[in-house]
């Protein structure tokens, strides 16, 4: 199974200390940041863009920007986003109808490829062609659009569906995820886990993401050993 990998949302930072928020996360142990894009049409919410996000690569330059584009048109913004340094283009499978195009684009780009579902998309909206094309499936825990809310359960299953059908591929959390729901989601099979409120309103962010971590490489070792 992939690596334990914590991706803190900066949604739940202090926007006007972005860089240091990021540098400040990265000190703490996380590998990557997770950035919300939002165009105030997939989500009623605007966020960052493009001129934001190469502000932060410009001052960090080695920043994986794991960049969660809640937008209408996803193949739009690809160019933008891999000319302002992003890592991984995360786009929804409802804010398109040819998933293969944007997959192809965005590998035009040289980033890495995820794909979304919101909580009331099924896990089997991602064909297995769409699935194999990605390197990464996000299963939100909560409807895309704001930081700060109750974590759905009813979305795990989802998860643990996409791991039975797909052992090798990073599978994302993201939405109310903190250490007291990461339990569920870890013993699902996610490997890559977004937490906003969980990890920047902590005392020891860093503390948080020890733990967090450790939930996930606790319960790869379990699958390890039934497997
Ligand atoms: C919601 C965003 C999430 C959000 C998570 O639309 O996609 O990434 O920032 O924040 P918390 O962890 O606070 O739910
Ligand atoms: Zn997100």
């Amino acid at each position: 199974m992939p690596r334990a990998i914590i991706s803190p949302s900066v949604l739940a930072s202090d926007f006007g200390q972005l860089t240091a928020e990021c540098k400040r996360m990265m000190k703490d142990g996380a590998e990557w940041l997770h950035m919300d894009v939002m165009d105030g049409h997939f989500v009623p919410n605007i966020t960052m863009g493009a001129p934001i996000l190469t502000s932060v690569h410009k001052a960090i330059p080695d920043i994986f920007m794991d960049c969660h584009m809640m937008v209408a048109n996803p193949i739009q913004w690809v160019d933008d986003i891999a000319d302002a340094g992003g890592a991984l283009y995360c786009f929804h499978i409802e804010a398109t109808s040819d998933p293969l195009s944007v997959i192809k684009k965005i590998r035009t780009r040289n980033m890495q490829v995820g794909v979304a579902i919101s909580p009331d998309t099924p896990s089997t909206a991602i064909t297995d062609e769409v699935a194999e094309a990605a390197d990464m499936l996000l299963v939100m825990t909560v409807h895309p659009g704001r930081g700060g809310q109750k974590f759905i359960e009813r979305c795990v299953p989802k998860v643990a569906e996409l791991r039975a059908r797909f052992p090798e591929k990073n599978i994302e959390v993201d939405g109310g995820v903190g250490p007291k729901t990461i339990d569920v989601c870890a013993e699902a099979g996610s490997n890559v886990i977004v937490a906003g409120t969980a990890i920047f309103g902590a005392q020891d962010a860093a503390e948080v993401i020890k733990q967090l971590k450790a939930t996930v490489m606790t319960a790869q070792a379990k699958f390890a050993a039934k497997a």
